[in-house]
């Protein structure tokens, strides 16, 4: 039995979940949550779905002990190759921000001509691709792999000239291909998204999936009863499998303010 206090979980390869928190935040304001950071593993996007799906595996379990009554699967990376796994597994909800992702971009685009900005791993496994293809078979897709650009952002490098330029080099094959949006498929890259956007060129527009993860969450909360209405401070607990000062470092780095209730998770195997 799960009750209204009770927190729901969000896990991501590092900081890029953060962006999905924000939102979660925003919309629901009295939820308690636990954000788990793998920072040991990451990058997540140049791995192998099974890599991927046994992080998660063991994300999950840790997020689990916390007794979370939601999981918000805030990586595209482990929700391609871990939600379906996921969803059959727990007997909570399950939220990945693909879903979301594709739902916000085949709402944004009205040409049907749209590129999808993802990991290695999310980009050749093809899913994303499948997804717009099953509902708008006559969409033209331009998957771009961009795999420098989660650990640039973890290196804190997100303003540097380096990261103008790699930029660059990944979305050049986009010029002249007439596109009208693009799926911003990793949560790290909402964190570089005026590079991108000053890349690419403002009449295109960028699509996340924080405010339809948000929503979806919340309506399912409502529906279930266990929304939290206590309008007491809500607890934010945070968690590392690797060097926490980093994290922290980096999070002040994009949100500005220091992060309380941060911990390292014990290491087990790696
Ligand atoms: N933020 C992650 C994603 O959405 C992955 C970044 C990485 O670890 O490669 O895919």
């Amino acid at each position: 039995m799960f009750l209204s206090a009770d927190p729901i979980g969000l896990f991501d390869s590092g900081i890029g979940g953060l962006t999905i928190m924000r939102e979660i935040i925003r919309h629901l304001p009295h939820e308690n949550l636990v954000y788990f950071g793998d920072t040991a593993h990451q990058p997540y996007g140049n791995k192998s779905p099974q890599t991927v799906l046994r992080h998660t595996l063991e994300n999950v379990s840790f997020l689990l002990d916390r007794k979370i009554k939601m999981l918000i699967i805030a990586c595209f990376t482990a929700s391609t190759h871990a939600l379906e796994a996921l969803e059959q597994k727990l007997s909570i909800p399950v939220i990945g921000v693909i879903q979301s992702g594709f739902e916000e971009l085949m709402t944004a685009t009205r040409s049907k001509r749209v590129a999808i900005l993802g990991t290695n791993s999310t980009i050749k496994s093809g899913v994303l691709q499948t997804l717009i293809m099953k509902r708008e078979s006559s969409a033209v897709v331009f998957p771009i792999a961009c795999p420098l650009l989660a650990p640039l952002i973890e290196e804190g490098l997100a303003d540097h000239l380096a990261t103008r330029m790699i930029v660059e080099h990944y979305l050049e094959p986009l010029k002249e291909k007439r596109i009208d949006s693009a799926l911003l498929a990793c949560t790290h890259y909402p964190l570089i998204r005026s590079v991108i956007q000053e890349s690419l060129g403002h009449e295109i527009q960028l699509v996340e999936p924080a405010n339809c993860c948000a929503f979806k969450a919340k309506s399912w909360l409502l529906s279930h009863g266990l929304l939290n209405l206590q309008q007491t401070n809500s607890v934010y607990e945070f968690y590392v499998s690797d060097d926490p000062d980093k994290f922290r470092h980096l999070t002040k780095q994009f949100f500005g303010s220091e992060i309380k209730n941060l911990s390292e998770r014990n290491q087990t195997a790696s």
